[in-house]
This record gives C-alpha cells, sequence and structure tokens, in this order.
C-alpha cells in the first residue's frame, strides 16, 4: 500500500488518483488545513491528521501495511513564508523529520518527496540541471532544500530508496473538479481577479528576461501525477536516489501568461504592474534532460493546454461556491 501525505490538496488529489488507476492501492493522510478530501477516488480511505504526528503516522503505516510514501504535505507559498518562517520550517522540516522517522521504525523504506524549483536561486541563463548550485531565495526554498538534504543522510544511514521530485511551476486541473482553489499561485491569482472585476498584478517589469517580467516553467498537474506513477514503477525495480526536475523544459513570462489567461477566459481584462516581490528570481526554468533520458518522463501539455485546463476547473468550483452559498442563504432565511 502506498502513502500519500498531502493527498487532499491540489497536487495530492491528481497524484493520487493517476496511482490509484495505475492499479496501486493508495491511503491518505492530510490534516485537511487546506484540502478537500470529497474530491479523491471513493475507493481511496482518507485518515485524517498531522504529518506532524509520528505516532498517527505510525498507527496509519501499520494499519495498512504501507511499504512506501509519496509525502507532499506541506506549505507552499514563498511570499508567505518569508513573514511566517518558523511556521514554514515546522511544518516543512519537522513533517519531513516525522515522516523519516515513522518509515524507519516501522521499516518502510521508500519515498518520493515534493521538493521545489524554489530551492534554485538566480542563475545566469535562468537554466538550471539538477546540478546547478541551490541557493533558495526564500525562506520556504530553504526548508525545501534541507528536506533534501535531511532525506539524502536519514536514506543513506537506514537504507531508503529516494527520489525528490523538484517541481516547477504546477498549474491545470486534470479534471473540472479538480481546480487549484489556493490562490499562491499566478494563475488563480489571475482568475481571482478576473472574478472580481479587478487587474490582476504583475510582480515587476524590469527584470533581465526579454519582456521584463518573471520567466518561469509551468508544468501540467496531469503530467507531474504521471511523473509520480513513473518513479514509483522505476521504484519497484532498481534501488533509487535521485533528484529530478520536473518541468516541461522552457519558459513563459507573467505577460505570456496574462495572455493565455485572457483567450481561455475571452475577457479582455488589463493587468496592472506593482512592486517587483522580494524572494522572486527573475528566471527559473527546467533542465529536464535526466529524468527523461533516465526514467523515460516528459511533459505533453503546453502552456494553452495549463491556462484552458485551468480556467474550465476555476470556472465550475466557482459555479459550485455560488450554489453553495445561495443554498446556505436560503437556508439562513428559511431559519429566520
Ligand atoms: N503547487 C506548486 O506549484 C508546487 C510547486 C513546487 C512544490 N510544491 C509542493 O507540492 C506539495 C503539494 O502542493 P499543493 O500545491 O498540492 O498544495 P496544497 O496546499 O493544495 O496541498 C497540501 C496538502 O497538504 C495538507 N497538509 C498541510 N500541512 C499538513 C500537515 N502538517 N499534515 C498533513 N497534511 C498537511 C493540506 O491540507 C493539503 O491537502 C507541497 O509540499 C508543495 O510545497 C508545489
Amino acid at each position: 500500500m502506498l502513502l500519500v501525505t498531502g493527498g487532499a490538496g491540489y497536487i495530492g488529489t491528481h497524484v493520487t488518483r493517476a496511482l490509484s488507476t495505475s492499479g496501486r492501492e493508495v491511503v491518505v493522510v492530510d490534516d485537511l488545513s487546506s484540502g478537500h478530501p470529497e474530491l479523491l477516488p471513493a475507493e481511496v480511505p482518507v485518515e485524517v491528521g498531522s504529518v506532524l504526528d509520528t505516532d498517527f503516522l505510525m498507527d496509519v503505516i501499520d494499519m495498512y501495511d504501507v511499504d512506501a510514501v509519496v509525502h507532499l504535505a506541506g506549505w507552499k507559498a514563498f511570499d508567505e513564508s518569508i513573514t511566517r518562517p518558523s511556521y514554514y520550517y515546522r511544518q516543512n522540516v519537522h513533517g519531513m523529520q516525522s515522516v523519516l522517522a515513522a518509515m524507519v521504525r516501522l521499516d518502510v523504506r521508500r519515498i518520493v518527496f515534493s521538493s521545489s524549483a524554489a530551492v534554485y536561486g538566480t542563475v545566469d541563463d535562468g537554466t538550471v540541471t539538477e546540478e546547478t548550485p541551490a541557493i533558495p531565495e526564500s525562506p520556504y526554498g530553504r526548508t525545501k532544500l534541507i528536506c533534501e538534504w535531511l532525506l539524502r543522510d536519514v536514506a543513506a544511514a537506514e537504507g531508503i530508496d529516494w527520489v525528490a521530485l523538484r517541481y516547477f511551476n504546477v498549474a491545470g486541473a486534470g479534471d473540472m473538479k479538480l481546480a487549484d482553489r489556493g490562490v499562491h499561485n499566478l494563475i488563480p491569482r489571475v482568475f481571482q481577479a478576473i472574478d472580481r472585476g479587478e487587474r490582476p498584478s504583475v510582480f515587476g517589469d524590469t527584470y533581465d528576461t526579454p519582456d521584463g517580467t518573471c520567466i518561469r516553467d509551468y508544468i501540467h498537474v496531469t503530467d507531474l501525477a504521471d511523473a509520480h506513477a513513473t518513479v514509483i514503477d522505476a521504484m519497484d525495480s532498481a534501488p533509487m536516489a535521485s533528484v529530478y526536475n520536473v518541468g516541461c523544459g522552457y519558459g513563459a513570462s507573467v505577460l505570456d501568461v496574462m495572455r493565455a489567461a485572457q483567450q481561455a477566459s475571452g475577457v479582455p481584462f488589463d493587468w496592472q504592474i506593482d512592486e517587483p516581490r522580494a524572494g522572486d528570481p527573475a528566471s527559473v526554468v527546467a533542465d529536464a534532460t535526466r529524468i527523461r533520458t533516465e526514467l523515460g518522463w516528459k511533459a505533453r501539455h503546453d502552456l494553452d493546454d495549463i491556462v484552458s485546463s485551468a480556467w474550465e476547473a476555476w470556472s465550475v468550483s466557482r459555479k459550485a461556491t455560488m450554489t453553495a452559498s445561495r443554498q446556505g442563504a436560503a437556508l439562513a432565511v428559511g431559519a429566520l
């Protein structure tokens, strides 16, 4: 049985679904701080609790006979991590420590960890291989890098197979119901602004990039979910101790995303230029050669697929929220 921590989150629901569809048995652990367990396949059990609670994790591992962990639970907003560093270190680093402790005590010897492109800082031409020195620019990025170090050291001492997947900018939806409902990432922030009739913010337009705005490598969440299934399959057949970049291998600027959002939504919105944010590197694009050559995985979707699927799912989740609040209002009136 596979344990997916944070499996009720945006990426976790896609990963759980991909693993379950490929015939794996999965149990999810999630504290529901932002998760939506109702979006998981019916056959997947959900155990509600925190990864910080090692005894709870050990109970779950024991109860479901877990033999591998996909550790996604964590906090991900780099700007929030600047104002709440202790919280981020506790959730992400202590969370990782607790997961590893539970695994070691119950002899679970395989783990896939959700790392991030945020471990890289600003690099000369913006393209990063796994060998590019990791110099994170935010507390969030530092928590992910520390987790990788911790994982590497504990795995070496305890004989654990491990893979750290450095996700680039994850977006899109694999299903109408599986929208990214958080508003920390660019694409949902743009959609939220469109809904409110506001102009979405572009943080800085004087970076050293062709149009002056930040460049990122956007990866469709279903491609990312498939990468997890590929890694788990590879772990079945050989010992592993690797870091992989998981991105498309090319970048899109913030203005490219704005134009793709105009096209997908059909709304001719305007944007506004705001101050650059601290800890936001100019350009971070994956060199994804290693995962392609070693495991045969590559991204299949482009930016238009990503933004249009994200918009469709966003529209469905907005309708569901409006219906629920109308029903809530009707009930409240009925109760008067
Ligand atoms: N979204 C991205 O672009 C991106 C990029 C790089 C890395 N990541 C990493 O991927 C992982 C998943 O991100 P996401 O976008 O799905 O975020 P998300 O917030 O949608 O999902 C995180 C899930 O973890 C759960 N959770 C949080 N703290 C927990 C705890 N202490 N114990 C148990 N469950 C807990 C939440 O309830 C939620 O369901 C995170 O570790 C994040 O850092 C995300």
